[in-house]
Parts: C-alpha cells; structure tokens; sequence
C-alpha cells in the first residue's frame, strides 16, 4: 500500500511545515515538496489542504477490560481502541496487573489473551506490581527485556493494589538496574482509608464524599514520599494521574534539583472540577474517580505547569464504567462506585481546544504532550511519537476549524455517558492512518479488529 498525503501543514514536536508525505506500507518513507512526481503509483492520495498533519496520539494510561469493584471496565481492547482511533490516538500503554501469588509472566500472559485479537491499534503494557517477595524481584529485568519496560504501584487502595514503602523501594531499585519505569499511583490511601470510615460511619455516603475524603495534601504527600524513596533508589518516577497545584509543587521541587521526576495529568483535571460532585441525585457518581476532581483554581496551575514542562504528558487514564448497573454498585455508599472514568476518544480534540484554540500551548506543545513526550519516556521513539522518514505512519489528518460536540450519543466508547456531554470544542479529526493503514475515514471506521500489535518497547 502506497499512500500520498498532500499538501498538510505537518506539525511535531520541533516543526511546523507544509509538506507532502508519502508512506509505504507501514512507514513514513519520504517527506518533501510537490512528491507526486516521483512517488511513482500510488494506491491512495489524501488531499490535506488546510489541515494538520500530526503524529497519531499516544495515551500511555488506559484500563481496558479492568476488573475493579466487583465489575469491569467497560470497554474492552476491541471498543478502546477503536474509540482511540476515532479521536486519533494511535497507540496506547494499558495496565496489565499482577495479583497475589502471581508472577509477572502468569499476569501478562492474562492481558495478551484481552488484547491479542481484538485491538486496532498498536498496544503496550505498563505491569501493576502488587505482590514483590525478594524472589520475585529478577522478574522485573525479565520483563524489561521482554518489552515491559514501565511499573506502576499504588501507595492506594489498601487490601487491594497498595504496596508498602519497602516494597516501593525495592521495586525502584530493580526498575532502575535494568532501565525500567516505575509510575507512581501517589496518594496517601492509609489517611485516605481512615477518612473514607469516618465518612461512612457518619452516614455520609453520598457520591461527594469520595472527594472530600481524598483531600489535596494526601495526594501532595505521596507524590514527595514517591519522588524521595526514588531519589535514594537511585531511580527515575513518573506520577500518574496528577491532579492538584499541591501535588505539581513537589513535581516542580524535585525537578528544581534535579531529580530525574515525570508526571502526567489528564483532560479531567484540566476541564473538569468539584463543582460536578454537587449536582442532583446521583449524577455526581459519574465522576467518581482517583484523584477526584479539584477545587477550578488548581487548573490553570496545571496547565502552567504544562507550559513549562513540570508536567510532561497528557493521558487520559480512561477507565470507563457504565452509569447504570456499574457506577449504580455504589448508590448507597459512594466507597463502592467503581472509581474511574471514559476519555480515550477525546483527548486530542479537548486539549487541542483547550490548549492551541484558548492560547495556553503552542502547536508544537500540544504534539509533545498527546504523542512524543510519551513515546520517549516509554521507550517508542522515534517509531511512534513523530512524523520522520523511518517512523511508523501513525498519521493524523485533523480539522482545526472543525467544531464537533461531545456527547454519549455520537462517541464511540462502550459507556452509557460522557463526561463532557454537551461541550463544544474545536478541532476535528478527520483521516487516521496506523502503521501506514487508514483506521478512520471522515467519520467511519475502516480498520480491522486484531490489526494492532504489542509494541515490545524499549528504555527510556
Ligand atoms: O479512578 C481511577 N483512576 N481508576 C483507575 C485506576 C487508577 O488508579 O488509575
Ligand atoms: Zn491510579
Ligand atoms: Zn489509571
């Protein structure tokens, strides 16, 4: 399959140009003026005048398929990524768990069977270590090699996936001896249990509470607990789902000295705030997630911090659960509303709206936070994360004028509502291209279940 895109204004992370791009099979093979004269016979021309030409999205945080409180997310690894690809993401790093008395190889092989033959876009995995007895510590360079090359552990959910500072250590130190990435879940959950008891035990069991039991500062305090003990395993960490001003300062601290520290946020905390937990009835369960939603003034704090590279990457952290039967576990005690929310689909849109169109983040910026700062930090550039002779053509052809509104009824994720329903936003994708096939096409999808594959990636 030889495909020409014409005349697009293509942007990376440093460049900003109109070009034409011509791709063979799975990858960018040339990239210059006026290429149809020499690319000889082509298969498909896609005319990108007045549009952006940029890589495919990376989404280095989602939970297909995850079993948690008692149910599973929603989408699986057929509908996820399709509903990825819808919004132009390319790529995603979902989270593979290892439960206790698993080993690492055993917790894989589980997240293949899910994904292997259903995903349509390219996927890797990040391990969820819960359990890390000292013979189990070699396993963690085996994945390594293996192409599991980023960790996360909790310092939450106690009983569930919290692991304890000395295991945290422990991990840290064999992550970084073999190249690995630990990515932090940081939020003090002991405290946070304790609140969450007190809460219920006063009867307040109202979706709301689940915020106000998970307080800024419980957040702030594992985010410099996880940043210390990397700092004396001698290790790289990379906060997952950081949400607050509080947490960023011990980012912008760390980073201040000079600590090898990371962290993403995600469009939720950038558009969404407390104020959602006060509405009517129930409504307010759909945005049961960890870390809550904050107080506004934290969001243009973040978005600071965006600019200034404190914060590096924006994912999505989509874990969608359906308002009715799932989100509803938990009608009478919000400390059973399965925790998590949908937003693979729409994160280039609202970020781009939210960032480029009101002026907070450049073109070039906007590309470096959804696709190549993650792809260098998880190992996949310059493969994924850049449009460049030799990469894989992970292509977006996206509308900047076009406005779209968000709504559970037009989106594509296999959840009964949107957390941005109603919400206008400009920038529109239109062609996507995965590893040189066209996966969406003016609104329809065109690519083929089972057509993505495990990226083995490599170490930062
Ligand atoms: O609420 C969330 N974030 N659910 C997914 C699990 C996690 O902590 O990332
Ligand atoms: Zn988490
Ligand atoms: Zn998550």
């Amino acid at each position: 399959m030889k495909t020409l895109i014409r005349n697009g204004h293509v942007v990376t992370a440093v460049d900003s140009y109109t070009a034409d791009i011509l791709v063979e099979g799975s990858t960018v093979v040339l990239i210059g003026k006026d290429l149809e004269k020499i690319a000889g016979a082509l298969d498909k021309t896609i005319n990108a005048t007045g549009k952006l030409v940029i890589p495919g999205g990376i989404d280095p945080h989602t939970h297909m398929d995850l079993p948690f409180g008692g149910t599973s997310s929603s989408d699986d690894f057929e509908t996820g990524t399709r509903a990825a690809a819808f919004g132009g993401t390319t790529t995603i790093i979902d989270f593979a768990v290892q439960y206790r008395g698993q080993s690492l190889n055993q917790a894989l092989d589980v997240w293949f069977s899910k994904a292997q033959g259903k995903a349509a876009i390219d996927y890797g995995f990040h391990m969820i270590l819960t359990d890390l007895p000292n013979h189990r510590l070699p396993e963690i360079k085996n994945l390594v090699q293996q192409g599991v090359s980023s960790f996360k552990l909790f310092m939450a959910y106690p009983g569930m996936f919290l692991v304890d500072d000395g295991t945290i250590f422990q991990a840290m130190t064999a992550a970084a001896e073999s190249g690995g990435l630990i990515c932090m879940h940081a939020e003090n959950g002991v405290v946070i249990d304790v609140l969450v008891k007190r809460a219920l035990a006063e009867g307040k069991t109202a979706p709301k509470y689940h915020a106000l039991t998970r307080p800024t500062r419980a957040e702030a305090e594992g985010v410099h607990r996880a940043i210390a003990i990397a700092e004396m395993a001698n290790s790289p960490v990379y906060i997952v789902h950081l949400s607050c001003y509080d947490a960023l300062k011990e980012v912008q601290a760390a980073r201040d000295l000079g600590l090898p520290a990371y962290a993403e946020t995600c469009p939720q905390y950038l558009f969404l705030d407390y104020s959602y937990y006060e509405q009517e009835g129930f409504e307010a369960a759909k945005y049961v997630m960890t870390p809550p939603l904050r107080d506004k003034s934290n969001q243009e704090q973040l978005w600071k911090g965006l600019r200034g590279n404190d914060l590096q990457v924006i994912s999505t952290d989509h874990c969608p659960f359906c308002f009715k039967e799932q989100k509803e576990l938990g009608r009478n005690d919000f400390s059973k509303i399965p925790n998590g929310g949908p937003g693979v689909e729409h994160r280039m849109s609202l970020i781009y709206d939210g960032g480029v169109v009101q002026g907070r983040i450049n073109l070039n910026r906007f590309v470096e936070l959804t696709s190549t700062a993650a792809a260098k930090i998880f190992g996949l550039f310059p493969k994924k994360g850049t449009i460049a002779v030799g990469s894989d053509a992970d292509i977006v052809i996206f509308d900047p004028s076009k406005e779209q509104t968000i709504s559970a009824k037009t989106h594509h994720m296999r959840v009964d509502y949107s957390a941005y329903e109603g919400r206008r936003v400009r920038g529109t994708v239109e062609t996507v291209l995965s590893r040189g096939n066209i996966v969406v096409e003016h609104g329809e999808f065109k690519g083929k279940r089972g057509d993505g594959q495990f990226l083995r990636r490599g170490t930062a």
